[in-house]
């Protein structure tokens, strides 16, 4: 159930909407970024005319949201359906994207139909793999409502189930017409939860941006705190920082892999202990310290730079360790795992490392030393 938590600093007002473009040309599109706009009809103005919108949503979003993004929504679409997911990181599989489709097609969706992607990173992901691949593609709006999502997830078109052998292993990549950010979802945002989205805002200082670090540093209790125009800048950067990435590599030729930095060793410990067991977030935050680890070890950053780095992880209450995973070599099944990473190429890992502060390269790294980094940063 949905607890709403007190903002303890306090700040009444949301500062005004912002809005970040991202640049693709003809798949460009707006992030709009404010207090209560979910729920406002205009803030879905400029979205291809359609008779039909689908809210798909989870069991414990949908609760509290999606009323008022169907009222927003009313003037602008005569029939309006909906479709409640079961929530959580282990139903974002097959059988649950099959759920969309079912409604799609119950309701007789055509292929001008509207998906709004109403939840966290789970619903944005599977949304978007649907609306892609519904009669080869339809039109999606993402409504981010966890910071994660907001921050990184709705952003840039990347949209995926998981595989029981690997994460986010099929899926598309697919642009939506629109994303809309409203600060005021992250009222009612758990607090495990809460601290999972910093780790996504915190990888953007090291791999971009050494002064967004710095702030980072200065504001971590504010933002701990809700504080309001601290969220609107988080949020704000990082879709900045972001938008700037996919505009120059939108299908990840290159470039767009730093934004996985702490992911690889990240998606290793989530797949390993069992999605759901370990939140994305808390993977990337013990996962970051160990590429962190890993980069200091190939005498790319010092000693200094993966302190503080730590520091900041650790405040965002994030785990600063990575999981002892079930197996009877404990390194041995992290390389395994990590073989199955989309940056594998011929079945060599590829890390995204730090080269100097606010610079990110992506290599491969003995088996060797990724091993001691290993021994050395996990728990037990
Ligand atoms: P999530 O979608 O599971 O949401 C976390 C929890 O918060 C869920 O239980 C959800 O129901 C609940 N929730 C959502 N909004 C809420 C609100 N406003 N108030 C209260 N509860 C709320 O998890 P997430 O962290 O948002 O997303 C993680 C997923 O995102 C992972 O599957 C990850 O692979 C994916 N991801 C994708 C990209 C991408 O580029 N596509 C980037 C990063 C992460
Ligand atoms: N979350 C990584 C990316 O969007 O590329």
């Amino acid at each position: 159930s949905i607890a709403f938590h007190q903002n303890t600093k306090n700040t009444p007002m949301f500062p005004s909407a912002q809005e970040v473009t991202i640049d693709l040309g003809e798949r460009g599109y707006r992030i709009v970024i404010g207090g209560g706009l979910l729920g406002n009809a205009a803030s879905y103005n400029g979205l291809p005319r359609a008779s039909t919108a689908l809210i798909v949503s989870n069991t414990t979003v949908a609760t509290v949201y999606a009323s008022a993004l169907r009222a927003a929504l009313a003037g602008r679409f005569a029939q309006i359906h909906e479709v409640r997911l079961p929530d959580g990181e282990i139903y974002k599989n097959w059988q649950t994207l099959n759920l969309i489709f079912d409604a799609l097609l119950q309701h007789g969706c055509d292929r001008k139909t509207v998906l709004f992607a109403l939840g966290g990173g789970v619903i944005g992901d599977m949304t978007g793999f649907a609306a892609a691949s519904y009669m080869r593609g339809v039109p999606f709006v993402q409504v981010p409502t966890t910071l994660l999502a907001q921050v990184d997830s709705s952003v840039g078109g990347k949209t995926a189930i998981n595989h029981p052998l690997g994460k986010n292993m099929i899926g598309a990549f697919y642009q939506p017409q629109l994303v809309v950010c409203d600060l005021a979802t992250l009222d009612t945002l758990p607090k495990r939860e809460l601290s999972a989205g910093l780790a996504e805002v915190i990888k953007y200082g090291p791999i971009a941006d050494m002064d967004f670090m710095g702030w980072l540093e200065d504001h971590m209790d504010d933002l701990l705190a809700r504080d309001r125009t601290a969220l609107a800048h988080a949020v704000r950067r990082s879709c900045e920082i972001k938008a700037w990435v996919v505009g120059q590599d939108e299908r990840e030729a290159g470039l767009r892999a730093i934004l996985n930095f702490g992911h690889t060793f990240g998606h290793a410990i989530e797949a390993g202990m069992g999605y759901g067991a370990w939140l994305h977030g808390e993977g990337v935050g013990a996962g970051m310290v160990m590429a962190a680890e890993l980069s200091r070890r190939l005498g790319l950053v010092d000693e200094a730079f993966v302190a503080r780095l730590k520091v900041l992880v650790q405040r965002a209450g994030l785990p600063l360790r990575g999981a002892v995973l079930d197996a009877a070599d404990n390194a041995g099944r992290y390389l395994e795992l990590m073989r199955v990473d989309k940056k594998a190429e011929a079945g060599e890992i590829r890390f995204v490392l730090i080269d100097g502060p606010g610079r990110a390269c992506v290599r491969a790294a003995p088996d060797a030393l990724v091993r001691e980094v290993i021994d050395a940063c996990c728990a037990g």
